[in-house]
């Protein structure tokens, strides 16, 4: 681990670059599971549970072990506070996954911004997904598009497939909860509910009625589990709140500003939608982090450092406030820890005031200072 942080500093530099070539090329020490976070590896079998084989060109030489997956904060420290007082990893557009084959038999000309499945991205820890709903084929569908009107070369998939996946998620694991946050196209009447109703999905809905009006905290995790009420929907057409009983966002959340306006360092300010974000009669906070559009080579530098920095400029922002939701494009494309880190980062600050989740947990101790990293 030592070894990849002289490399990473001697980057620019010719003669350590030389030096760090010739130690790396000798110190393979680690294979078969054993290679742990920055070690080089040559497959995914390599790492320790909870990394992957990557590279990242424009943050480490060669590839290395880097996170998958995310901490689960209910499980290391406990589910009693409110919702409100954790976060949760978030893909943005988590339907648009690269390879997913066309479901309207014409090729798809747009862009992804994922790269694993939806049972994926969920299996390794996001909680919030957001997805793009619009009316299309006699049904709703997840799609790219503008004008909000989808296209047969802009659509994904049936928004049913999609609901399906989190509600096996749901189903198989009873101590989670999941956030669904909707860019909503879809105008055909109770067209969502129908959705949400045929996949199973309305058995967990929580209830518009019990999500706090002016600034409250949530309810409890531990209430919601213990009611079954884990899938919170959020639509970005505010008269849904009052049809249908889908919450509308900017009621209960604010949010930054996202694509490239929204990733100038020390710059964080509300998307034109959301309220002010040191609007604390919303009790939620969202920060995006994710170019206007997809560049796979520079996301693991963006969701490593550059996340964090944001997360800290939106905290000043939001009234001191740590964000609940990061959403990210390629969750798993980092220089180590990645949007896993920047989660477990806001989680400790929430917890427990320290820098990481896992430093919040101090056997046989009950001072409330922070374990060494
Ligand atoms: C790899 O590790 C597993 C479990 O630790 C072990 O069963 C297996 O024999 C190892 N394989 C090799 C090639 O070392
Ligand atoms: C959900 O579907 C069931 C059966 O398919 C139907 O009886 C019920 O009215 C539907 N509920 C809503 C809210 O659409
Ligand atoms: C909230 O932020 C805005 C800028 O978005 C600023 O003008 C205003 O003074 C802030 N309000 C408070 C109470 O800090
Ligand atoms: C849960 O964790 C929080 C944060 O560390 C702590 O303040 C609270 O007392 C804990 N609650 C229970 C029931 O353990």
């Amino acid at each position: 681990m030592r070894q990849s942080h002289f490399c990473q500093m001697g980057l620019l530099k010719i003669l350590p670059l030389v030096i760090c070539l010739a130690f790396l090329s000798v110190s393979t020490a680690c294979s078969n599971g054993s290679c742990r976070l920055l070690d080089e590896c040559s497959s995914d079998g390599d790492c320790e549970s909870g990394l992957y084989c990557f590279s990242c060109p424009l943050g480490f030489l060669g590839s290395r072990c880097v996170r998958s997956t995310i901490t689960n904060q209910f499980k290391l420290v406990n589910n009693s506070l409110p919702f409100n007082k954790y976060a949760y990893l978030t893909t943005h557009n988590s339907y648009a996954i690269e390879g997913e084959p066309s479901h309207t038999g014409v090729p798809r000309v747009t862009f992804n911004n994922q790269e694993d499945s939806v049972t994926q991205q969920l299996n390794n820890g996001v909680r919030a997904l957001m997805l793009d709903t619009y009316d299309f084929d006699d049904d709703v569908w997840l799609c790219h598009s503008n004008g909000g009107k989808c296209h047969d070369f802009t659509a994904f998939e049936p928004a049913i497939d999609t609901m399906k996946e989190i509600e096996a998620f749901l189903s198989a694991n009873p101590s989670e909860i999941v956030t669904v946050i909707l860019e909503d196209y879809v105008k055909a009447p109770n067209g969502l509910t129908k959705v949400f109703n045929d996949s199973g999905l309305l058995k967990y809905w929580f209830p518009v009625s019990r999500m706090p009006q002016n600034g409250q905290d949530w309810p409890l995790v531990s209430d919601m589990v213990a009611s079954n009420q884990r899938l919170i929907v959020f639509t970005s057409v505010k008269s849904k709140q009052e049809l249908e009983g889908i919450a509308y966002q900017w009621n209960f959340m604010v949010e930054n500003q996202y694509g490239d306006d929204g990733m100038k360092a020390g710059s964080c300010f509300n998307r034109a939608e959301s309220s002010p974000l040191n609007e604390t009669s919303k009790s939620l906070v969202l920060v995006n982090y994710f170019r206007s559009i997809p560049v796979k080579l520079t996301a693991c530098v963006q969701n490593s450092a550059d996340l964090i920095g944001m997360l800290n400029t939106c905290y000043h922002a939001a009234a001191n406030r740590w964000a609940n939701f990061v959403a990210v494009d390629y969750y798993k494309r980092s220089e180590g820890g990645g949007a896993f880190q920047a989660t477990d980062m806001l989680n400790g600050r929430l917890l427990c005031g320290c820098d990481d989740v896992h430093t919040c947990v101090q056997p046989g101790s009950t001072s409330g200072a922070c374990t060494p990293p």
